[in-house]
């Protein structure tokens, strides 16, 4: 028979015993991410939606709830094939749910409230950026010449998005759309050793996708709404080159509207994927040779006036003197114009060498 005493001691062992776990937890920094369980509303909850009129609507690429909430009641009622009344009040609906409009300057600030940051692993470069980095509800987008760091930067970002909120990073989880071939696993390993986090787990927490055109490419974004409504906890979407395939595809000088038309969309559905699921966008951009600038680096981000407006943060990337690295923030609303030095070292993106 046990007495009192002894009972509370098993007691205490226990509670000790599942301290010294969740301490061991806390170490790992990175483990298992959890998924999300508030959920986002479903197209289903909509009057007139039923699953047959949402499967409809899935395959004409309406996953989420904005995506319906900015149709006109004519396109959905031919996407989902319902009466235009229906659609009406779906629509009305939706944006009823999602609260679109107008909110007072406090809800504006508590939104604001709610973005999350990653750390680029150089306090240069988050200065550079703000302060704290890569930022949830925008574009940043990395535009230089080949091996100036844009890929490494996003590889890092992939690592250190799923670091605790207080080391920097968003407790989440990254989709790589990698158009190139150029994500290197070998490379996150490194990285997330040298950070002190597991490896594998890193590896796991990030979801890979080559796209092999720009219609692939297009159709990954409906992918990972619908990973995001499935509660994976995704926080950084990195494209890695977003210009690439469309400046292969669309060639010749007649092609440029058509091309830009459709980056114009894509662009546009991002920014929409970073607003409704609060994640960080980040977005890589070749450089090309520009004739009309004589002075200084002629080069010109691919995409022109389109991709330069839609995206939140710009920064140029170049090399710099002896092994050093220049960030340079362009044209931000909020922030000077500036540029700081970085390095890329086994660690990924860092302040010295
Ligand atoms: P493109 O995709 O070709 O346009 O170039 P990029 O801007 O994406 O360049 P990327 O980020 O791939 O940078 C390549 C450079 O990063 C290399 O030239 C190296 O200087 C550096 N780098 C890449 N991997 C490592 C590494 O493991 N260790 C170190 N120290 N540097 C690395
Ligand atoms: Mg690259």
């Amino acid at each position: 028979m046990t007495t009192k005493s002894e009972a509370q001691s098993d007691v205490k062992k226990i509670k000790n015993a599942v301290s010294e776990e969740l301490v061991e937890k806390s170490k790992e920094d990175v483990g298992e991410i959890k998924k999300n369980e508030n959920e986002e509303p479903k197209l289903t909850d909509l009057p007139g939606i039923g699953p047959a009129v949402s499967a409809k609507l899935e395959n004409a690429g309406v996953y989420d709830m904005m995506s319906l909430a900015v149709m006109t009641p004519a396109i959905l009622s031919d996407a989902a094939g319902v009466s235009e009344a229906v659609a009406r009040k779906a629509i009305q609906a939706s944006r009823n749910l999602l609260n679109l409009g107008f909110v007072d300057g406090t809800e504006y600030a508590k939104k604001r409230e709610s973005v999350n940051y990653i750390t680029t692993g150089s306090k240069n470069f988050d200065t550079l950026l703000g302060g704290k980095g890569v930022e949830s509800r925008a574009i940043t987008e990395a535009f230089g010449a080949f091996g100036s760091g844009k890929t490494q930067v996003g590889l890092t970002l992939a690592v250190n998005v799923q670091l605790p909120i207080d080391k920097g990073g968003s407790n989440g989880k990254c989709v790589f759309i990698d158009t190139e071939g150029t994500f290197r696993p070998s490379r996150v390993k490194q990285i997330a050793e040298t950070l002190g986090t597991n490896p594998e787990k890193v590896l796991k927490n990030i979801f890979v996708a080559r796209a092999f055109n720009s219609d692939h490419q297009i159709l990954l974004l409906d992918k990972v709404s619908e990973m995001i409504r499935g509660g994976e906890p995704i926080k950084l979407l990195i494209i890695d080159s977003l210009t690439a395939h469309f400046r292969a595809e669309f060639s010749g000088r007649g092609q440029l509207a058509d091309r830009q038309q459709k980056l114009n969309r894509y662009i546009h559905n991002l920014m929409k994927i970073a607003e409704t699921h609060n994640l960080a966008v980040y977005v890589t951009n070749q450089v090309m040779a520009n004739p009309a600038q004589l002075f200084g680096d002629p080069t010109t981000a691919i995409g022109g006036h389109i991709v330069a407006h839609a995206s939140t943060y710009r920064i140029y990337l170049r090399r710099g003197k002896q092994g050093s690295r220049v960030a340079k923030l362009i044209d931000s609303p909020n922030l000077p114009d500036n540029e700081t030095i970085y390095y890329v070292t086994e660690a990924g993106v860092v302040d010295e060498a």
